[in-house]
């Protein structure tokens, strides 16, 4: 019987319709992401045997090892995104400056971080990309709030891309035979409540009372939580976001800001996980509401199940 499958396309080419004055544009990019994650995709699964492991013995804007994996995923977004002509500006990660699309320029300007979990790449551990996209703005730096799209790819046993244009949150599951990515999990609704928290323990004696107190009432509880932590951020929230519970990246006393990026990381999955029912919380404020001082920012952050989050909230 032949049942009828969802492609990404189909699926953001129906969205589209949903955007009255809507010209194609959108769609581009997003399908030129979709294009090239499936390659970013095919290089990790040959990482071990392509000599792109290792290090370039360059440093990013955060003084990290920029690992050559991270540096291919960042040059081919850009490069596909600046020929899409759908982009006007490519805030990355791996980049020290904006970069700003001259010739066929665009309505959108995406925030990327190619490679996400850069630790894990030769240690065969799932990493991803998280891309975060707004209208073209003078400010450039906007609250994210004004984000008109977000999401990310996770490469792992399954590819799986997962995005929000603001109508809820939706999963596509790459099948390798025909190169497409198809809808597999549709309308992703995190539980209101879990059984997982998701931190570095590793840091505790280094975080404040509160957080320390927090972490503690998930060890104390009646069922004790789960401990569950991949190190790649795009692999804890997707967890979190299926399964529920809490994923929390606290300041600590050497990090008065924790460590994950607001503009690459903190928004694009503060926003899916709002768009899926669930909450984010940094510095005691929804992350979406910050007014980014520069695109390097950091942000500690608490995000999962509304139960969970609250419960942090009222401490
Ligand atoms: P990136 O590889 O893009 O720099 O991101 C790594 C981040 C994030 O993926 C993860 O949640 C966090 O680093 C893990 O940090 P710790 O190793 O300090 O726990
Ligand atoms: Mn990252
Ligand atoms: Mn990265």
């Amino acid at each position: 019987m032949y049942k009828k499958v969802i492609t990404l396309t189909e699926f953001i080419l129906k969205e589209e319709r949903n955007f009255t004055g809507s010209t194609g544009s959108f769609t581009l990019l997003l399908t030129q992401i979709e294009n090239a994650s499936k390659i970013i995709a095919s290089h990790i699964k040959k990482a071990g045997l392509v000599d792109i492991l290792g290090q370039t013995g360059q440093k990013n804007a955060y003084d990290e090892e920029v690992q050559r994996l991270d540096e291919f995923s960042n040059h081919l977004l850009v490069d596909i995104l600046s020929e899409s002509g759908q982009a006007h500006a490519i805030a990355s990660e791996e980049l020290d400056k904006p970069f700003f699309i001259k010739k066929h320029s665009g309505n959108y300007t995406v925030f990327l971080d190619p490679l996400d979990g850069s630790s894990n790449i030769d240690i065969n551990i799932n990493v991803g990309t998280i891309f975060s996209i707004y209208r073209k703005s003078e400010s450039f730096l906007e609250p994210g709030i004004k984000q008109v799209a977000a999401g990310y790819i996770i490469y792992g046993p399954s590819v799986i891309f997962v995005y929000s244009c603001g109508n809820g949150v939706n999963g596509f599951t790459l099948d390798p035979s025909m190169g497409s990515f198809l809808l597999s999990h549709p309308n992703i609704r995190i539980p209101k409540r879990g059984s997982i928290y998701s931190v570095n323990e590793g840091y505790f004696p280094l975080f404040s009372k509160k957080d320390q107190d927090y972490i503690g009432s998930f060890k104390d509880a009646i069922k004790p939580y789960k401990l569950r932590y991949v190190g790649t951020m795009v692999s804890d929230v997707h967890r979190t976001l299926l399964k529920g519970g809490v994923f929390m990246y606290p300041a600590d006393s050497k990090h008065s800001q924790g460590k994950l990026r607001l503009m690459y990381e903190v928004n694009p999955m503060s926003f899916i996980m709002q768009q899926a029912g669930g909450m984010a919380i940094s510095n005691g404020k929804n992350p979406l509401d910050i007014v980014p001082s520069d695109f390097t920012q950091k942000v500690p952050v608490v995000m999962g199940s509304k139960e969970e989050v609250e419960k942090y909230m009222e401490l």
